[in-house]
């Protein structure tokens, strides 16, 4: 049976995807890539004839056919067909679409092993992060999969390192204040941008925002409960990288030469001498894949502070969506093949940096 892995939605997060997938589709195991768009129109032909040419195949709506044929575009498939003749399926669909399509689409294609959505989609399935409970997958099971969104990626990653690194106990982690200052819009998108500094209102009565109520999620699939975690957000006016403020408090004293040394374990964390988000999204585009890198985070080092053994505190980067695509990638490995997926995965490895 071939392995065809279906990316519904050409934006931010899926455009790179479907680039990524055909690039590397070999070495991933993945033997074609096919990706639905919606709406036919001459902004958006040249993005989807670089994807027809990289080797992925269209699908979209009945409807909407002879829209791009129209603008000289022939699509492969109608979205229903599509998604049934498919392996995987990844939603890289706005917040709520995915859960929508959900109900229209995947409830009824038993013959797809999976389905992945990301970050907006709360509810959709069990919560994924690459690296942070892979252990937390049932294979012929977990059907569902959602890939937190970006900085919840971030904050998960440092407590994990940070506070659960290196045969720490489960109960290390006394408690966690995350405040994420959000990019307005990303370096693709038009709308969104904000003129100035905004603050988000603190909408979760127990954990501040989602980042650290997805974060709690993402621990309590692999039975641990951190119910201690808090998470704030300010949108700034910039389009690069977003940048994480972290205070932790954990039980046993360390050092900011112990953290260091859990970080440079981790091959999924960077560090930097970088101290400005544009410093390290132009080593991005210079080093990364197609612009990306692929760490989960990555931490000016010399902002790590310890005070009295045990509260950590420091800034980290998100890098731009690389930590998304990779849990995209990952968890669609996994769905393909639970048994040989980290081999697959090591694909990826050119765009993990140890320092940026
Ligand atoms: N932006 C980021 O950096 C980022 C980072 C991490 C996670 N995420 C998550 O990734 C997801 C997608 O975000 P995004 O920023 O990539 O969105 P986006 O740039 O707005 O792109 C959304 C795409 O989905 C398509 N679409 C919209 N509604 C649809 C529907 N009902 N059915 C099928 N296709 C539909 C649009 O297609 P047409 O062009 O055909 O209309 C568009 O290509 C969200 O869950 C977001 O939370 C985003």
């Amino acid at each position: 049976m071939s392995r065809i892995v279906h990316v519904v939605g050409t934006g931010t997060i899926g455009e790179p995807l479907i680039g990524l997938l055909c690039h590397l589709k070999d070495q991933l195991g993945i033997d074609e890539v096919t990706f639905n768009k919606r709406s036919p129109n001459l902004i958006d032909r040249s993005k989807v004839k670089t994807l027809l040419d990289r080797g992925a195949k269209l699908s979209t709506a009945k409807e909407t056919i002879s829209g791009f044929e129209k603008i000289g575009i022939r699509p492969s498939f109608v979205t229903s067909d599509a998604i049934e003749r498919s392996s995987v399926v990844i939603d890289c669909t706005p917040s709520g679409a995915g859960l929508t399509n959900k109900e229209e689409y995947y409830q009824s294609a038993s013959g797809v092993k999976g389905f992945v959505a990301q970050g907006s989609e709360f509810g959709f399935g069990k919560m994924y992060a690459r690296g942070i409970n892979d252990d937390a997958l049932i294979p012929g099971e977990d059907r569902y999969l959602h890939v937190v969104s970006c900085n919840t990626h971030n904050l998960a990653a440092i407590i994990k390192t940070m506070a659960l690194g290196n045969g720490s106990l489960p109960n290390n982690l006394v408690s966690a204040d995350f405040v994420c200052m959000r990019r307005a819009n990303d370096v693709s998108q038009d709308s969104g941008f904000a003129p100035s500094p905004q603050v988000g209102k603190h909408g979760d009565d127990q954990f501040g925002t989602h980042h650290a109520r997805d974060a709690y999620h993402l621990f309590q699939t692999q039975n641990l409960e951190f119910p201690q975690l808090f998470s704030s957000a300010v949108k700034l006016n910039s389009q690069y990288m977003h940048t994480l403020r972290f205070r932790l408090e954990v039980k046993e004293p360390t050092t900011v030469e112990k953290l260091l040394g859990l970080v440079k374990e981790n091959d999924r964390l960077a560090l930097t001498y970088k101290k400005s988000a544009n410093q390290v999204f132009s080593f991005g585009r210079d080093h990364g894949f197609f612009g990306r890198i692929l760490n989960q985070t990555v931490i000016p080092h010399e902002t790590l502070s310890v005070v009295d053994g045990t509260q950590i505190t420091g800034f980290c980067f998100t890098p731009q969506d690389g930590n998304s695509l990779l849990s995209s990638v990952a968890s669609t490995c996994w769905l393909l093949d639970p048994e040989g997926y980290e081999e697959n995965l090591q694909a990826l490895k050119p765009w993990f940096f140890e320092e940026v």
